[in-house]
């Protein structure tokens, strides 16, 4: 069993030991929780590899403390800067050229010249990085291909007793992972879509290009993009209109037309086979409700999810991208 640490100064303060020790840890973010370790530390890196079960040559974000943290490890240009200031602390991560001789294990970038960073904004971890004094290497704490954690409990249930610590802070606000952008190139590139939308980073440095799928006979920018992602054992069904029998139902807004084979009314149905992301149509409010509720309809007794129509606007570009990854592996 994992051993569960208060997200308050002593639990801190163990959580930075262990750490500082080369151990591994789940701590919370804003988005999903992540599993830790020190980032100049290969051996430690590696439990995180062998924790996941992820293939070595997916990287990792490097979690920094400030901007000019990050800054000592990769080089950086004015329109990193920019997203910098506006969006860190903050579900933003940025892909840039990495210093020569910054001093991070190659395993956390994979061999890459390139390196993926982020300032967290979860207090817990913002305290937890200033007890380390060091970089976090910490990716979502899931077996790699499986949803992503928002509480304690989900790592506890997905990691059993492949993580030693449990950092627990409660749900995590975002609920789905940060916007990934890559600002190697001359024009940057939206890796992944998340809380933070390609509106608002256009809005500050120009036009961006998005790259959420690797396109035919090219290599994935983002290593992990061709990786089973968010698999849940059940099936996944999108833009549902009504629900079948055998299946839940992922409800989005009012359901009062959701027609239910056999029990006539969506209002009907019980917890464990109906959840609603959320009832008034926010899809902020839907994004962090997103994987705690498909782990909830996710209970064995349901073949598929039905999912209903999310606007693609917005967060929803995030919400509908990883349902559609569920969904592909359905
Ligand atoms: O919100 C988040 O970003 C969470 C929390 C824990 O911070 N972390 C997270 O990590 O989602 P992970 O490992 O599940 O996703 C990281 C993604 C992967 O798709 C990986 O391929 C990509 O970032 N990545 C990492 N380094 C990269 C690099 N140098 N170039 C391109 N993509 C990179
Ligand atoms: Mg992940």
């Amino acid at each position: 069993m994992a051993k569960i640490l208060m997200g308050n100064d002593k639990g801190i303060a163990e959580a930075a030991a262990a750490l500082s020790d080369g151990q591994i840890v789940a701590m919370p973010t804003e988005t999903v929780y992540g599993l830790a370790a020190d980032a100049r530390n290969a051996g430690a890196v590696a439990q995180v590899f062998a924790a996941k079960g992820r293939p070595n040559f997916n990287p990792l974000i490097s979690h920094m403390g400030s901007f000019d943290m990050a800054m000592e490890y990769a080089e950086y240009d004015e329109r990193a800067a920019l997203l910098a200031q506006h969006f860190w602390p903050g579900p933003l991560t940025l892909v840039l050229k990495r210093k020569e001789d910054a001093e991070i294990a190659e395993n956390v970038t994979a061999g890459l010249e390139t390196i993926a960073m982020r300032v967290p904004a979860h207090p817990t971890a913002r305290a937890l990085i200033k007890a380390c004094g060091f970089p976090l290497a910490a990716p979502s704490a899931n077996k790699s291909g499986t949803l992503s954690p928002t509480t304690p409990q989900h790592v506890q249930n997905n990691m059993g007793e492949d993580v030693p610590y449990i950092l627990a802070s409660g749900k995590c606000k975002c609920g789905v992972e940060s916007t990934i952008i890559d600002l190697t190139g001359e024009v940057p590139v939206m890796l992944r879509p998340g809380t933070i939308t390609q509106e608002e980073i256009e809005a500050l440095i120009g036009e961006v290009e998005t790259e959420f799928e690797v396109k035919e006979g090219q290599q994935p920018k983002a290593p992990g993009q061709l990786l089973r992602h968010y698999a849940p054992n059940a099936k996944i069904r999108l833009q549902a209109v009504d629900v079948k029998k055998g299946e839940a139902l992922l409800g989005f807004g009012s359901v009062k037309f959701m027609a239910v084979d056999e029990v006539g009314a969506a209002s009907n149905l019980y917890e464990t086979r109906y959840q609603n992301l959320s009832e008034t149509g926010d899809l902020e409010e839907a994004a962090s409700n997103l994987f705690d509720m498909l782990q909830k309809l996710d209970n064995g007794a349901y073949d598929t999810i039905a999912v209903m129509d999310i606007p693609d606007v917005g967060i929803g570009i995030a919400i509908n991208d990883r349902l559609a990854r569920a969904a592909k592996n359905s």
